[in-house]
């Protein structure tokens, strides 16, 4: 497995996104946690989740607890693995997703996140979204705070424009690690965070990579060039799609979601697929087909 880094910490170049595990249409825990041990056997050590990932009111962090007891039944070396988790966003139950930037917030969600995974400290800790209601400095100021208490290793944000990459990364004195946002053939709005990312060195994790959980089966079938990409290297055109993303920078970290181990060793795989010039430019002008 090659690796990239967040904040100078090495992690594998495609991480693991968790959310398929725990929302609408999650499967039983036992695939989960087959799931997750195949993302470790095949040299996955970045995982990413968030407190927000669950469906009903009462069973906030459902995701963290799920990855917390997969990494304490796996039988190898887990010392190296990072857990990103996320704070700022909300499930009240009703189906919606709420957003609470606070400080107060923010400082208790971290040490219920800290409880969950049986931490001493998080390994990457990320303001989930902005909260118009919060001054965002007051928000990212939180994670200054938890980084100097060393209660988290690294701090990122997501769902950041580059002005608010800017500023994050002041507020933190040049310590901002990460930023997720969305990214992939269907959404490519996120263009001008990833290259301010490039330029800045602060890695750049694509969420929603293969188009999100209900579409990213049709790839190829929405984006011909993928398609035609897949067929020539006879592999999957969702790993076509990743290969695509770490072509992008050195800093792109793709961190696809799965529930089924089959679908992270497929994009796990992606790491050794090797694009040419011109297969690379046909997938960058890729339309979605009329
Ligand atoms: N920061 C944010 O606001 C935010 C928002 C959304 C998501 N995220 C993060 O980003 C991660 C990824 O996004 P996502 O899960 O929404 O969407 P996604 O990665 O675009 O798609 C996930 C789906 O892709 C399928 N898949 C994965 N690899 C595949 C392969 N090689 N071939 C065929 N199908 C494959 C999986 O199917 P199976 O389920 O059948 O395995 C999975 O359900 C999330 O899990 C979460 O950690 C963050």
């Amino acid at each position: 497995m090659k690796n990239r880094d967040i904040g100078g910490v090495p992690v594998s170049a495609i991480g693991l996104g968790g959310m398929p595990m725990s929302i609408e249409g999650r499967p039983d825990e036992a695939r989960s946690i087959r799931t997750i041990h195949a993302a470790l056997d095949a040299g996955v050590t970045l995982i990413d989740t968030a407190d927000a990932y669950h469906i009903h009111a009462d069973e906030v962090g459902h995701n963290e607890s799920l990855i917390a007891k997969a990494l304490a039944s796996y039988g190898g070396d887990t010392s190296q693995v990072i857990v990103a988790t996320k704070g700022g966003h909300l499930r009240p139950g009703d189906g919606s997703w709420t957003v609470d930037g606070s400080p107060e917030h923010l400082r208790e969600a971290v040490d219920a996140s800290l409880k969950r995974l049986g931490v001493d400290a998080i390994g990457l800790y990320q303001f989930h979204r902005p909260d118009p209601r919060v001054p965002y400095a007051d928000s990212v100021g939180v994670l200054a705070e938890l980084l100097d208490a060393g209660k988290i290793r690294l701090a990122g944000i997501s769902n950041a424009n580059p002005d608010q990459i800017r500023e994050a990364n002041e507020v933190l004195d040049g310590r901002l690690a990460s930023v997720q946002n969305q990214f992939s053939p269907a959404f490519r709005g996120s263009e001008a965070e990833l290259n301010a990312c490039a330029a800045l060195g602060i890695a750049f994790l694509p969420w929603s990579p293969l188009g999100g959980i209900s579409r990213a089966g049709e790839l190829g079938e929405r984006f011909a060039p993928f398609e035609a990409v897949a067929k020539a290297h006879g592999v999957s055109p969702q790993r076509v799609c990743l290969a695509w993303m770490l072509a992008k920078a050195p800093v792109v970290i793709p961190i696809p979601g799965a529930s089924r181990p089959e679908s992270i060793v497929d994009s796990i795989a992606a790491t050794d697929l090797v694009l040419t010039d011109d297969e690379y430019a046909a997938l960058d002008a890729a339309n979605v087909r009329p």
